[in-house]
Parts: structure tokens; C-alpha cells; sequence
């Protein structure tokens, strides 16, 4: 598993993540991502905010909900704003079809929900995390209840699944939500959009990590520069 420790943080995530910041405009309503590119979007949308933007913004877990916090972004609720007019989000691999593997930090059904809830859906990722195909392992949020039934289920589509354990913490991580995370290899994915409806069907899970409804994708380079490509 990649390492997310704050200090592997690089230029490449931090010049994708405050460019899309700048796609934030007066009055808008806001999704918040996960992950260390994103704390970058978060802290450039907090420095904006400081010169007088008005925008309100939505989390997607309790890491974003602290950075946002502390970068002073007033925060609202699905609730209040159930239609957002961005979401900006990291990534574990990105296509070249725009389809994404995301979940590395557990925080994919918030995510999902985020994402779909908004017009726009906005990708910021280092360039490392680019591939033709994806044959990332997938994340799946589990209802606890249901973990051996869908560790089935997963076999029978082909996955070898393994139960993501906790670091500084026994036993098994336990996501936002009360749920635990299997992180399914399937190899190459030939055909995300139909894995993601196979993932969906089966009983127990919870939301997998495959998104298919990106619009634009921010990837940054290691000479600094962010190569912007948009599906609409
Ligand atoms: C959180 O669960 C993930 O979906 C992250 O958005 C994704 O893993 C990208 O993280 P980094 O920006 O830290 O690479």
C-alpha cells in the first residue's frame, strides 16, 4: 500500500491541488475532499477565503473537516446544500478515460456522495498516480456484519480480497461511518463502469472505490507545472 504519511508530501500534489482551488468562485457551495493533495486545495481555499471569498464548503471525512477548520472555510451540510456546485478530490489512480480508483484513506463513501452531489467533479493528483488501464486494488467499505459474505462475493468476481488493518491500532480500520475497508486486487480492470455496477450488487457493500462521473482532472508535474484535461 502507498505510504500516506504527511511528510511524503511533493510539489507535483501540491501545485494540482491549489490550482483547482482557483476554480472556486464567490458564492459558491463546495465539496471537500480526503488526502494529502487535497489538504493543498484546502489550504489554497482557506487563503482565498481570508481575502474575502464567500463561499461555504461541505467535508467528505474528519481529516478534511479539520483542515477546513483550521483553514478558517465556513463549513455547511448535505442537509442544508444537498446540490454543490464543485467537488474538488484526490486520487489513487486515474485513466486515461477518466475513470478513477479512489479510497486509500478510507474516506470513499463520503467521497462518492460528495462527488455525486456536485455539478462538477474535479481530480488532483500527482503524476504518479496516472495509467492506461487501472490495476489499482479497489477499496470497499464493508458493513462489519457482512464482511465474510462479501470476502465471498469478491472471490466470486474474481478479487482476492484482504482486510485493511490498522496502523498504531488492532485489529481492522474502522471508517468514518463504523464500517471496515477489504481491499480488493482484480488485476487489469478491463471495464471499470461495469465492475463498479458488480461491485454495487453485492450484498454488504457498503460503496466501493471506483468513480466513473469525473469532469476534470489536475495532475501535477514534477517541474511544477499541472496538466489540466476535462471530459466535457
Ligand atoms: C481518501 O480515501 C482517498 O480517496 C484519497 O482521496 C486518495 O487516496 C488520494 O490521496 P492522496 O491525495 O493522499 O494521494
Amino acid at each position: 500500500m502507498k505510504d500516506r504519511n504527511p511528510a511524503a508530501a511533493s510539489i507535483e500534489k501540491q501545485k494540482a491541488g491549489e490550482a483547482a482551488a482557483g476554480l472556486v468562485k464567490e458564492g459558491m457551495v463546495i465539496g471537500l475532499g480526503t488526502g494529502s493533495t487535497t489538504a493543498y486545495t484546502i489550504a489554497q481555499v482557506g487563503r482565498r477565503v481570508d481575502e474575502g471569498l464567500d463561499i461555504l464548503a461541505v467535508v467528505t471525512s474528519y481529516q478534511s473537516e479539520m483542515l477546513a477548520i483550521d483553514a478558517g472555510i465556513p463549513l455547511t451540510s448535505l442537509a442544508e446544500h444537498p446540490t454543490l456546485d464543485i467537488a474538488i478530490d484526490g486520487a489513487d489512480q486515474v485513466d486515461a478515460d477518466f475513470n478513477v480508483i479512489k479510497g486509500g484513506g478510507a474516506a470513499h463513501t463520503r467521497e462518492k456522495v460528495v462527488a455525486k452531489s456536485a455539478k462538477r467533479f474535479v481530480i488532483v493528483a500527482d503524476d504518479s498516480k496516472t495509467s492506461d488501464r487501472l490495476d489499482h486494488f479497489v477499496p470497499i467499505e464493508v458493513l462489519p456484519y457482512a464482511s465474510n459474505l462479501v470476502i465471498r462475493q469478491m472471490k466470486e468476481l474474481g478479487g482476492e480480497p484482504q482486510m485493511r488493518l490498522g496502523v498504531r491500532k488492532d485489529g481492522p480500520v474502522i471508517s468514518d461511518n463504523g464500517n471496515f475497508i477489504l481491499d480488493v486486487k482484480f488485476g487489469v480492470i478491463k471495464d471499470p463502469a461495469k465492475l463498479s455496477l458488480e461491485l454495487s450488487a453485492c450484498t454488504g457493500v457498503v460503496e466501493h472505490g471506483i468513480f466513473t462521473n469525473v469532469h476534470d482532472i489536475y495532475i501535477g508535474k514534477k517541474d511544477g507545472s499541472v496538466t489540466i484535461t476535462s471530459s466535457i
